[in-house]
C-alpha cells in the first residue's frame, strides 16, 4: 500500500491559535485561512471536487483579531516545482463570486455552559467540480490578510489505469471489530479440544489488511464520515457526506468530493447497487451518491440517490439499478405521515423512473431479473436476523412500508437482499459489470444498545451472506472477474471475558455476590451456543443452536450509560438499556431491563442512552481481482484507492478535460 509522499512536506502550515481540543472553530482550519481539500490531501486522477475557501475574522473570543475578513484573498496552484498559477487559470474556470456569513463556536466545556459562544465573520469562494489529471504533488495556497498563506499539499496518486475486475462487491459490516468476529465464531462454529471444526467464510479470505479509521479532525468516526473516506479517498468530519466540512450555514454547499459509484457510473457506465438493513438514507448506504455536511437531510438523501447532487450535477448519475433497505418513512405520501424530500411521494418518483417496487421478501423473491428495483421494507430500520428467525413475535414491531401502519411480517435478510441484488445487476450490467456495496448496518446498531446477542447474530448473518454470494457468483460464472472485500468503518469497544452462570446469577439479592456468576479464565469453560448436539443446524447454517444457554458470554463494552447486565438473550426484541426516568434529561438503567442482573453505573456523559464508537482498527477481507492490494496496515482512505486501482477508474492527462 503507498504511503502518501506528502506526508514528508506538509510542514508548510501555520499553526494557529491553540483551540480547545473538544471544541473546534473549524476542524480542518487550525489557522485563520482555510483551504478544502486541506493539507494532506490525496485524489485520484480524474476525480471531481469542489474547492473552498475562507477567510476567518472572529469578533470576540480569545481569537477575536479586530478585522474585517479579508476580501481580496488569492488562491493559487502550483504543480511540483512549477510556477504557481491562479486557480481560474489553472482549471480555466470563471472567478467564483465572494459570499459571506458568520457562525458562533464555543471554545471550550466553560464558555458552553456560560452561553458565550465565539462569534467569526468569514469571507468565501467556491470553485465547483474540478479535476486534477497529472498524478504528482501539487500546492495550493491561500494568501490572506496581507502576505499570511495557507498551503496545502495535495497528491494525485500515480495509479494504474487498466480495469482488472469486472464487478466490485463490497460488504460493510457496521462497526464490526475483529473482537465480534471471535465472539460470532465462538457461538456459531463447533469445536472440539480446542480446535474449531468448521470456518467463518470471513475466516476463508485469503487477504486480510487492517484499517485506521480516524477522521479528519477527531480520532474517533461516524459512519458517515468513514463511509465518506471509503468511498472517496477523502478523510472527513463526523456526520459528513461526500463533503469536507465549510462554517457555511447550508448543510448542501460544502466542497464535494466525487464517490466511487459515481465515477464508476460516469467514466464506464457500470452499474450500481446499494443494499443495507438500515433506513435507506442512513450513512453507510447514503454516501455513496449525497453530499452533505449533515447525515441527517433524510430526504435529501433519498432524492439524491435517484437524481444525484441536489440541484448541482457532475455525473450523467441516473440512480442505482438496486436500492434496498428499510427507511419507508422517507418514501412513502406526507399524506401518510411520511417524512420526505419537498412533500413528494418518492416510490411513485421512482416508478416513474422505472423502478419495480418491492415491499416484502415475497415480492422480493418474484421481482424481475430485468427491470431496476427499488425494495423498501420496513419502516425505520429492518428486523434483525434474531427476530426474524428465533424470536419471531417481534416482528410485529416493525411497521410495513406501505404506511398503513400495519405490522411488516415478511422482512427479507441480508441474504435475500444481496442476491436479488446480484442477479439483477448480473443480470442488466452485460459488460460493464456493477459495484454492489452490503451492509450488514445493524452488528453497529445493535451494539450501539448493548444488545450483544442481536449483534452477534447480524454478523453471523453478514457471514452467511458472503458464503451465499460465492456461491451465486460461481452459479452465475461471475466468481473470478469479481472482487470482494469485507469491511467495516469503524469499532465498537466490545469483547467477551469469559462465561456468566446466568442460573447462579438470577439466584443472588446481592449485586456483589451477583458477581460471583462470572467465571473467568478456566472458570469460561466452552461455548455452550453451539455444542448443543443439533450439528444440522450448527454446522450447515452456521448460526448458534441454542441462543439461551445456562451459560452465557460474559461480554460487554468499554463505554456504556447506566444499565442492568444480566447477560442473557432479550427475547422481547431489541434491548433498550437506559431510559429517562426523571424530570431532568439524564437517563437511568432502564428498569424493565435485565433482570435479575447487575445494577451498573456508566462511563459516558449522562445525557448518553447509549454505547459508542471506538478508536480500534478494523478488519479488511479481500477476495478475488487485485486482492493483493488489501493486505497489510494502511488508512480507510486506501481502500477507496485500491477499489478504484482495481476498476481503473483513475483518468491521467491524456484523458483530460
Ligand atoms: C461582521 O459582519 C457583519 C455583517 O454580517 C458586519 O455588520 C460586521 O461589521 C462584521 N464585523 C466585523 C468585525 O467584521
Ligand atoms: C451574522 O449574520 C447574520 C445574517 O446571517 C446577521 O443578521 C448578524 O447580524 C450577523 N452577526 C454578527 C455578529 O455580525
Ligand atoms: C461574542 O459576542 C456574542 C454576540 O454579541 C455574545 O453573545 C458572546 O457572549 C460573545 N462571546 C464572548 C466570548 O465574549
Ligand atoms: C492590510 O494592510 C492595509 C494597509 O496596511 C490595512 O489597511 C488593512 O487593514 C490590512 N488588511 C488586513 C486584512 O490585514
Ligand atoms: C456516462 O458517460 C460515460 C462516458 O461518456 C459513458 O461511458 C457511460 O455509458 C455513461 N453512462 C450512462 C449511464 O449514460
Ligand atoms: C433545490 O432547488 C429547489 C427549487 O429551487 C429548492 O426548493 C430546494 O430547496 C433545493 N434543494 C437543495 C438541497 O438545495
Ligand atoms: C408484498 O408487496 C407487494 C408489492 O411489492 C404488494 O403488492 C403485496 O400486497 C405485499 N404483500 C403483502 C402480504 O403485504
Ligand atoms: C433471476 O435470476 C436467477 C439466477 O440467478 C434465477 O434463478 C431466477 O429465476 C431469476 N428470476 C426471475 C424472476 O427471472
Ligand atoms: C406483538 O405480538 C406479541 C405476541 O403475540 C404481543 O404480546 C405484542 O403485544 C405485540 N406487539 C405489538 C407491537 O403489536
Ligand atoms: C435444530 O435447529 C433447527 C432450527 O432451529 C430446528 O428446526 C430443529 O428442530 C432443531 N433440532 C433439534 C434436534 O433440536
Ligand atoms: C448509578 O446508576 C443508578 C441507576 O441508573 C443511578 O440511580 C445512580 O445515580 C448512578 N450513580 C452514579 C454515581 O451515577
Ligand atoms: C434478562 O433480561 C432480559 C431483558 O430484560 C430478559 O428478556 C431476560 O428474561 C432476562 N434473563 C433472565 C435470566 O432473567
Amino acid at each position: 500500500m503507498r504511503i502518501s509522499k506528502s506526508l514528508a512536506v506538509g510542514v508548510a502550515i501555520v499553526v494557529g491559535v491553540s483551540h480547545a481540543q473538544t471544541f473546534q472553530r473549524l476542524g480542518t482550519c487550525p489557522t485563520l485561512g482555510c483551504v478544502f481539500p486541506p493539507d494532506q490531501t490525496d485524489f485520484l486522477a480524474g476525480q471531481y471536487f469542489d474547492i473552498r475557501l475562507e477567510v476567518h475574522a472572529p469578533i470576540n473570543g480569545s481569537e477575536a483579531n479586530g478585522k474585517q475578513p479579508d476580501e481580496k484573498f488569492t488562491f493559487t496552484i502550483a504543480k511540483e516545482k512549477g510556477k504557481a498559477e491562479p486557480a481560474t487559470t489553472y482549471f480555466s474556470i470563471a472567478e467564483p463570486k465572494l459570499e459571506r456569513w458568520n457562525f458562533s463556536w464555543y471554545e471550550d466545556l466553560f464558555a458552553k455552559e456560560a452561553g458565550k459562544p465565539s462569534i467569526v465573520n468569514v469571507t468565501s469562494k467556491a470553485y465547483r467540480r474540478v479535476a486534477l489529471y497529472e498524478p504528482g504533488e501539487y500546492t495550493a495556497t491561500l494568501t490572506y490578510n496581507n502576505g499570511s498563506t495557507t498551503k496545502a499539499s495535495w497528491l494525485v496518486r500515480d495509479l494504474q489505469e487498466v480495469r482488472k475486475a469486472k464487478n466490485i462487491i463490497m460488504f460493510i459490516g457496521d462497526g464490526m471489530t475483529t473482537n465480534m468476529i471471535t465472539a460470532a465464531r465462538l457461538i456459531a462454529h463447533k469445536a472440539i479440544n480446542g480446535r474449531y471444526q468448521t470456518k467463518m467464510q470471513m475466516d476463508q479470505f485469503p487477504i486480510l489488511g487492517h484499517q485506521m479509521t480516524h477522521s479528519i479532525d477527531s480520532f474517533i468516526t461516524d459512519s458517515a464520515n468513514s463511509a465518506t473516506a471509503l468511498y472517496t479517498g477523502h478523510k472527513s468530519t463526523v456526520n459528513c457526506l461526500g463533503v469536507y466540512a465549510d462554517s457555511s450555514k447550508d448543510p448542501f454547499d460544502d466542497p464535494k468530493v466525487e464517490t466511487i459509484a459515481e465515477m464508476f457510473h460516469r467514466l464506464t457506465g457500470g452499474l450500481v447497487g446499494i443494499v443495507s438493513t438500515a433506513f435507506i438514507a442512513d450513512a453507510t448506504p447514503a454516501a455513496l451518491t449525497a453530499h452533505t455536511r449533515d447525515r441527517g437531510q433524510y430526504g435529501a438523501v433519498v432524492d439524491s440517490f435517484l437524481h444525484g447532487i441536489t440541484n448541482y450535477t457532475w455525473t450523467n448519475w441516473t440512480g442505482p439499478d438496486v436500492l434496498f433497505g428499510g427507511g419507508a418513512e422517507q418514501f412513502y405520501d406526507p399524506k401518510l405521515g411520511g417524512k420526505t424530500y419537498l412533500n413528494k411521494d418518492y416510490y411513485s418518483e421512482f416508478s416513474k423512473a422505472g423502478y419495480q417496487v418491492l415491499w416484502n421478501k415475497t415480492s422480493l423473491a418474484k421481482a424481475s431479473n430485468d427491470s431496476r428495483a427499488l425494495g423498501i421494507f420496513t419502516v425505520s430500520n429492518m428486523a434483525k436476523w434474531l427476530d426474524r428467525n428465533v424470536y419471531k413475535s417481534n416482528l410485529n414491531q416493525s411497521l410495513s412500508p406501505s404506511g398503513d401502519k400495519t405490522a411488516a411480517l415478511d422482512q427479507p435478510g441480508l441474504k435475500d437482499m444481496t442476491l436479488k441484488a446480484i442477479d439483477i445487476l448480473a443480470k442488466r450490467s452485460g459488460d460493464k459489470g456493477f459495484f454492489l456495496m452490503s451492509e450488514a448496518a445493524s452488528i453497529d446498531k445493535m451494539m450501539h444498545v448493548l444488545d450483544y446477542d442481536r449483534a452477534l447474530g447480524e454478523l453471523l448473518e453478514l457471514d452467511d451472506t458472503i458464503k451465499a454470494t460465492i456461491a451465486k457468483l460461481k452459479s452465475l460464472n461471475k466468481f473470478k472477474e469479481t472482487l470482494i472485500i469485507v469491511t467495516a468503518d469503524h469499532g465498537h469497544g466490545f469483547d467477551v471475558m469469559g462465561s456468566v452462570d446466568t442460573k447462579y446469577l438470577a439466584a443472588q439479592n446481592v449485586d456483589r455476590k451477583k458477581r460471583d456468576a462470572v467465571g473467568t479464565y478456566q472458570n469460561s469453560g466452552l461455548s455452550q451456543y453451539a455444542n448443543t448436539g443439533n450439528l444440522t443446524y450448527s454446522e450447515g447454517v452456521h448460526f448458534p443452536s441454542n441462543w439461551d444457554p445456562r451459560y452465557t458470554l460474559f461480554q460487554g463494552l468499554m463505554a456504556d450509560p447506566d444499565r442492568r447486565e444480566n447477560w442473557s438473550v432479550h427475547k422481547d426484541g431489541p434491548r433498550v438499556p437506559a431510559v429517562n426516568i426523571t424530570p431532568s434529561a439524564d437517563f437511568y438503567a432502564n428498569p424493565k431491563d435485565g433482570a435479575g442482573g447487575i445494577l451498573l453505573n456508566g462511563t459516558l456523559p449522562v445525557g448518553d442512552d447509549q454505547g459508542v464508537h471506538s478508536l480500534t482498527d478494523v478488519p479488511v477481507f479481500a477476495m478475488g481481482p487485485c486482492q493483493e492490494l488489501f493486505g497489510g496496515v494502511y488508512n480507510s482512505i486506501d481502500i477507496f484507492f485500491s477499489m478504484a486501482e482495481c476498476f481503473g477508474l483513475a483518468r491521467g492527462k491524456g484523458h483530460g478535460q
